[in-house]
């Protein structure tokens, strides 16, 4: 435990650590978070969303070009970096995080993790306009494509169909509406647009694979302590045939 007001209270890591299937990755990613960014999120969803994408990403990274989309402040860049990814970050938060202000931090925000952590490239960007040179192997956001308002989404999808190399693997995790599947509709306190235009969970994957993905997993986790919301978590490939049409 840290004394940053955003680190996580030890009885939720505890209590997350009996509902992941990887608590030995969430200690690993916790103890990471306290030691870079300062807190690991007093967000319970996210001690869930974190070890997933690792479990997924287990396999030798060295050399493998990761993006995090909407990365705000997580730990995941440090860890994946340790394990020898080339990872590149973008967010457009209109705020910037001050290294220097540090207990003022949460999860939203731009962060330059360069100034950190050289192995990591950092961009303050909006993902749509982003059009970058070279392809990555993995892309992944968490908890960030249901903020966005369907038309947006629906082009984020078209830049990972386009930006993944073939073969390769797209992660997210988005907020539900507890109890239902409705994708969460709020952004920093702000409803996104009406629920009927927002879609569902059944809405992302249908748009992912007209975008030509092939999902690979899906899952549903609910009840989560201490969480007003619900969370989905997809597991899509590019296949080598993918003409990034979308
Ligand atoms: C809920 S936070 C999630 C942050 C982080 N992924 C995490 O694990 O906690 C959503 C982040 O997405 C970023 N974001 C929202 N819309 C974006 C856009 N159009 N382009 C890039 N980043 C965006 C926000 O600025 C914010 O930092």
């Amino acid at each position: 435990m840290t004394s940053h007001p955003r680190d996580i209270l030890p009885h939720d890591l505890e209590a997350m650590a009996s509902l992941t299937p990887y608590p030995q990755l969430l200690r690993e990613i916790a103890d990471k978070a306290r030691r870079t960014i300062g807190f690991f999120p007093a967000h319970n969803p996210r001690a869930l969303e974190y070890p997933w994408v690792l479990a997924r990403l287990s396999g030798d990274l060295r050399g493998r070009r990761i993006l995090d989309v909407g990365a705000g402040v997580n730990p995941l860049p440090f860890v994946l970096a340790d394990r020898g990814a080339r990872i590149t970050t973008i967010d457009n938060h209109p705020v910037t995080r001050d290294p220097g202000a540090r207990e003022q931090w949460n999860e939203w925000g731009f962060l330059d993790y360069g100034k950190f952590d050289p192995r990591i490239a950092s961009l303050w960007a909006a993902y749509e306009d982003y059009d970058p040179a070279e392809g990555f192997d993995v892309i992944y956001s968490i908890s960030v494509i249901e903020h966005l308002p369907a038309g947006v989404r629906r082009s984020w999808i078209g830049n990972f169909a386009r930006q993944l190399t073939s073969g390769g693997m797209l992660l997210l995790t988005v907020d539900l509406v507890p109890g239902t599947n409705a994708l969460w509709n709020r952004s920093e306190g702000q409803e996104v647009e009406p629920q009927q235009m927002h879609g569902e969970f059944a809405t992302l994957l249908g748009e992912l694979r007209k975008a030509g993905f092939e999902i690979g997993f899906t899952d549903i986790r609910r009840a989560i302590p201490d969480s007003r919301v619900d969370v989905g978590f997809v597991m899509g490939w590019k296949p080598n045939s993918v003409s990034a049409s979308a």
